[in-house]
């Protein structure tokens, strides 16, 4: 097989029409649906258009339920509706990546006047940055910090407050509405002060997709992504089932893209349901209990060690396993396996979903360092959970 050969289905589009709607960052151009948690966060914002009047919002939900969906939808239309009325500025947060509350407030300012020079600048005075210039743009800022857990864990939660009073002391009113995105265990970190200042009727909570909002999810990106004719409605079906335990809205979206191009690849121009299996069977379950009930007991002694770690951290690299290994061994008074095993335990951790591992490349040829996280679970309840298992495990 020749080069030119083996690269010859790439860009056919046999199926797929549009790349852009399988996109992580990808905002459909109505949701589907989720009527009733609009008219909420309509509800949650009504006054909005009162010049003196600030909303705020705390939206929980498993991952997948659309939350960061119902919000980008909400920000771009609110703003639209609003455009003769008052002037809209919205900036979308992931705390995943912007982590601590500087680098949180450095992405406002820099979204605000891109090449504000904000280096050296203490939190006060970006706070007052932010004020000024969302005031000078006779503008409105709708503030959303998306999987704010991981503000919270990192830096606390004392840049929420700031936020919530930013006009404070000014005289003013109006400047800044804060949403707040997490998964549902965000409550543990919120529970307290958080929630009272925004006020417990200011929470929504999301329930995972059904059955029926999977399916009208999925064709609803079938006909916006795959060309006419190449899906029928059975298919589509199929793909709902496949992702209805978990309730994950990404599931049949990666689901209906890995089918496509694996009908692509076979040189068809239409998806059969053994595309879908065949991709289904390859995305890791989000439910995680089964899985942890099958770990052998070291595994689960190496994941109390990265939890541990993770309830302080970021994440956690593959070097410093072993040693927190090592000493929640000591704990449990096992004697520790070897490398080669704790490797093994790694990856079946991985591959169950329950850690996630990143491999960054550090220069040259020089090896690379794995970072591990616990995307779908705070470390806290994993540990809780797994110790339960251990107990169980020792008392066989
Ligand atoms: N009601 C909906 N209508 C259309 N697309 C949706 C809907 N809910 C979720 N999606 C899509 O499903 C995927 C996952 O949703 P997302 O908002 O990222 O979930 P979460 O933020 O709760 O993890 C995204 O691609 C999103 O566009
Ligand atoms: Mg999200």
């Amino acid at each position: 097989m020749n080069m030119a050969d083996y690269l010859e289905r790439i860009g056919t589009g046999l199926i797929l029409s549009n790349h852009d709607v399988f996109n992580f960052d990808f905002v459909p151009p109505n949701l589907v649906g989720r009527n009733e948690a609009q008219r909420k966060i309509a509800s949650l914002f009504s006054g909005i258009e009162n010049h003196s009047k600030s909303c705020r919002a705390v939206i929980t939900g498993p991952v997948g339920s659309g939350k960061t969906a119902l919000i980008k939808t909400f920000c771009r239309d609110i703003t639209r509706h609003l455009h003769d009325i008052r002037e809209i500025r919205t900036i979308h947060v992931n705390c995943r990546t912007a982590n601590t509350a500087s680098s949180i407030v450095q992405r406002i300012v820099q979204s605000l006047d891109p090449g504000h020079p904000d280096r050296g600048l203490g939190m006060g005075e970006m706070l007052t940055s932010i004020r000024r210039l969302i005031r000078r743009q006779q503008a409105h800022l709708i503030l959303t910090l998306d999987e704010v857990d991981h503000l919270l864990r990192r830096s606390g939660d004392d840049l929420l407050y700031k936020l919530l009073r930013i006009d404070e002391d000014q005289n003013e009113t109006g400047t800044l509405s804060l949403i707040l995105i997490s998964q549902e265990q965000i409550l543990d970190f919120l529970e307290t002060a958080v929630i009272s200042r925004i006020g417990g009727s200011h929470h929504m909570r999301l329930q995972g997709y059904g059955y029926d909002g999977l399916f009208e999810i999925v064709k609803q990106r079938a006909e916006l992504g795959l060309k006419n004719g190449s899906f029928s409605h059975s298919t589509l079906q199929l793909i709902a089932e496949a992702a209805e335990p978990s309730g994950d809205a990404r599931q049949v979206i990666e689901i209906l893209e890995g089918a496509a191009k694996c009908a692509e690849g076979e040189g068809r121009t239409h998806l059969n349901d053994a595309d879908v299996q065949r991709t289904a069977s390859n995305i890791p379950s989000q439910s995680h209990e089964p899985q942890l009930e099958s770990l052998p007991l070291h595994a689960c002694l190496m994941l109390i060690g990265i939890c541990r770690r993770l309830k302080k951290e970021e994440s956690v690299t593959s070097g410093e396993i072993e040693k927190l290994y090592h000493v929640v061994c000591e704990e449990f008074e096992e004697k520790p396996k070897g490398y080669t095993t704790l490797w093994k335990y790694t990856k079946k951790a991985s591959d169950s979903g329950i850690i996630f591992t990143r491999t960054d490349h550090i220069g040259e040829g020089r090896g690379r360092t794995q970072h591990i996280t616990i995307p779908h679970m705070l470390p806290k309840d994993l540990e809780e959970k797994i110790l339960r298992i251990i107990n169980k495990l020792k008392r066989k």
